[in-house]
């Protein structure tokens, strides 16, 4: 519609001005084609009476009735010439044509010679007059009255006419089509090519028909990502990060290309119950983290089907809209076998890579049947995200230690896909890595990725040590990139996040006190008791044993405690399957009992085990009732649990315990840090959060908040696709380079 108006709005004024044209272009036409036909005629009129002057002198000199008629009957065949008549010098008609009109005398036709354009109208026509001396060697004796048909003139200037305006339509018409055609071209050229500008194809495309035109459009192209890309990063760090810098970001920095998530966990899970299907969300400080950052990118999600109802509600491609009812992406399940989740997910993901990663004291079991498993796997979910890639170069963000292998696998099949791979829990040191029997074809795998983040430059710091260690590869620390088989990885540390809550969201909250109230009255604890907790999945990693440690320490040390302090842990089931995960819940229920025994008494139980998995409200109450949040993991990637406190504490208050352990540490300096190996100092610890006071307790929260807030998970996606951005733009330049080179 558009490209209509614009060309209307051009070829209207060009119809208009040619009729004008046409207007003033006809007249002035007829009047030179006139004259230049009046000179002819004049000419003709000459030759006439210079041919017929020895006939009429002789005839003048001796009359005779019929010979001159004859002589000018004769000359009037000429299908031009009309009459002839002749004039003596006086003005008298001496001789005429039978055709000379009878009303026309000598003065008359002298009169109408004379006048510039010299014409008769006569009923059948129009006649040009002309009067010509008739001389002899004594001079002029006569004159010779010559009467032309001027129809054939008006003939002439009618076919002259006709031509023109042909000419003038024939004119308006191809530059009317050629305006059609080169506006209809550029324009679509020109939406092409901001489309692919932001696609990241540019101004090719436009071009793409004119093989000489292409590298000035490739170089047109680079110079104006040059210069966005530039403008970007000066405006970038000045604004807030949150959804719709994310999706800016997106648009601009990567064109608009699809995001392609892959992790194992699922975010939305549906599971058939008594009341029919509900969705549950998983406990995974990774879903907290990737969802809102999926939420505002869009794009579809790759994961594990693993509820009971999963395939119930997904259409033919195993895809489901989600959040539920919102539908704001696609979640894309995978199904396996229970053996096969059993080697791929319980085997080598969580007996063999995450007691490999985190330094739990754990032994790691490696089975040669979970690696299949785990290959197998790989493949399968690099199969759907190759399946899913509208396009070559889709950015899919990796998740995790249950993709160690699919870097490489995707970047097999689509080598200009962008793949951004973030490790969510710590990388050990060579020596610990050293001991995984497939240790070369796991790094193998995750340098198939364009970007590899962790948690902290530690963590980059431990991975790049071990590939130099096991690998031939070309590392270049002051750039943080690892070079292998010819394709380059940057190494680089991101500290996840969670999603700020809203105001909104923060404002329907119940208040500080009716969550506290909820709490002592659900527990059943005194109502002066000051609440520690600790919310974590029920996993080894977590420091759960050492913190009941601490706990019981700290009421023995300090008896003034005993029937106040209230320790509440919330441990959703994990990983069930598993001996050490078992034997492990076992235990803490063990120490549990323990110390309620010792502790305990009517009306107060020191320690609350709530094993079962809560929803984020039920946690935000928690987090928002309580004075202490225990966070003791033995070792942390990040650790999302404390962000959470600090995110649900809008009243500056509460106390953070957190083990110098978790990657948290290094951003949450106000907290409490503490060595969770260390018993009698957590205990001292939670005793300081305990008595801490209000004023006290306002500056570190104030501080924590403040960093959390600025610190979010869209800074952390932003960050990431921001050196994506870059990544890409280098490879770009590169290739110039090279194509430059070539040439
Ligand atoms: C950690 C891992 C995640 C995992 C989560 C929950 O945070 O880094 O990848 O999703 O634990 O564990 P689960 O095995 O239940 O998914």
């Amino acid at each position: 519609m558009r490209i209509l108006n614009l060309q209307l709005r051009f070829l209207v004024p060009l119809v208009v001005t040619l009729v004008v044209a046409a207007y003033i272009a006809l007249p002035v036409m007829d009047r030179l084609t006139l004259r230049w036909f009046a000179r002819d005629l004049s000419s003709r009129g000459e030759l006439v009476t210079n041919a017929l002057s020895d006939s009429i002198a002789s005839d003048l000199a001796a009359p005779d009735d019929t010979r001159l008629q004859t002589v000018f009957d004769r000359a009037v065949k000429d299908e031009r010439l009309f009459a002839i008549g002749l004039c003596s010098l006086d003005g008298r008609l001496l001789e005429r044509t039978a055709s000379f009109p009878p009303a026309l005398d000598c003065a008359q036709a002298q009169g109408e010679a004379d006048r510039p354009d010299p014409r008769l109208k006569l009923v059948g026509g129009a006649l040009h007059v002309g009067v010509f001396p008739v001389n002899s060697d004594a001079g002029t004796f006569a004159k010779l009255v010559v009467l032309q048909d001027l129809s054939f003139i008006d003939r002439r200037s009618e076919d002259t006419r006709r031509y023109l305006i042909i000419l003038i339509a024939g004119l308006g018409l191809t530059i009317a089509l050629i305006t059609v055609i080169v506006a209809q071209l550029s324009w679509r050229g020109w939406v092409s090519g901001v489309r692919g500008l932001l696609r990241g194809e540019g101004l090719i495309r436009p071009f793409s028909g004119v093989p000489e035109m292409t590298p000035l459009a490739e170089e047109l192209m680079a110079r104006l990502r040059d210069l966005e890309d530039e403008h970007r990063r000066s405006l970038g760090p000045q604004a807030p990060w949150n959804p719709e810098r994310l999706r800016a970001l997106l648009r601009t920095q990567l064109r608009g290309d699809q995001v392609i998530v892959v992790s194992n966990r699922e975010p939305y899970i549906h599971e058939k119950s008594d009341t029919g299907v509900v969705v549950r969300r998983p406990a995974s400080g990774l879903v907290t983290a990737v969802e809102p950052v999926m939420r505002a990118c869009s794009g579809t999600w790759i994961a594990h089907g693993s509820g009971s109802a999963d395939r119930d509600v997904v259409d033919a491609n195993d895809h489901v809209g989600v959040p539920p009812g919102k539908d704001e992406y696609a979640l894309r399940r995978i199904w396996m076998t229970d053996e096969e989740e059993k080697g791929y997910y319980y085997g080598f993901a969580n007996e063999g890579m995450w007691p490999l990663c985190h330094v739990a004291h754990v032994r790691p079991v490696f089975r040669e049947s979970d690696w299949e498993q785990y290959r197998a796997i790989n493949q399968r979910f690099a199969d759907a995200v190759v399946a899913e890639a509208r396009g070559d170069d889709p950015i899919v963000l990796v998740q995790d230690y249950h993709f160690a292998l699919l870097p490489a696998m995707v970047r097999a099949k689509l080598p200009r896909a962008t793949i951004l791979t973030f490790w969510h829990i710590p990388w050990p040191n060579p020596e610990s890595f050293g001991i995984c029997p497939w240790r070369r074809e796991i790094l193998r795998g995750m340098l198939g990725s364009t970007i590899l983040g962790f948690h902290t430059q530690f963590h980059c710091k431990n991975f790049i040590e071990t590939v130099d260690r096991y690998l031939e590869a070309r590392i270049e620390h002051e750039h943080s990139t690892i070079s292998f088989k010819g394709e380059a990885t940057l190494v680089e540390s991101y500290p996840i996040s969670i999603e700020w809550p809203s105001e909104a969201a923060s404002d329907a909250w119940p208040s500080i006190a009716e969550c506290r109230r909820n709490v002592i009255a659900r527990l059943g604890l005194p109502a002066d008791a000051v609440i520690a907790v600790g919310i974590d999945r029920f996993d080894y990693t977590k420091g759960i044993l050492e913190r009941l440690h601490a706990v019981e320490r700290l009421l023995e040390k300090r008896p003034e405690w005993v029937g106040r302090f209230v320790f509440v842990q919330v441990a959703a089931p994990t990983r069930g399957l598993l001996e050490e995960y078992r034997s492990f819940q076992e235990r803490i229920g063990r120490v549990t009992e323990r110390i309620n025994d010792r502790f305990g008494r009517p009306g107060y139980q020191p320690v609350h085990l709530l094993a079962e998995h809560h929803e984020h409200d039920q946690v935000n109450e928690l987090f928002r009732a309580c004075d202490v949040c225990v966070v003791t993991s033995l070792h942390d990637g990040m650790n999302l649990v404390c962000k959470e406190f600090v995110a649900a504490r809008d009243d500056e208050q509460g106390v953070l315990l957190l083990s110098r352990f978790a990657g948290a540490a290094r951003e949450m300096t106000e907290a409490l840090i503490v060595n969770p190996y260390h018993v009698e100092e957590t205990a001292d610890a939670l005793h300081e959060a305990a008595t801490m006071p209000p004023a006290e307790q306002r500056e570190r929260m104030a501080s924590l908040r403040m960093t959390v807030r600025e610190n979010n998970v869209y800074r952390w996606a932003g960050h990431m696709l921001v050196d994506a951005g870059r990544w890409r733009l280098r490879e770009r330049i590169e290739a110039r380079v090279q194509r430059h080179r070539g040439e």
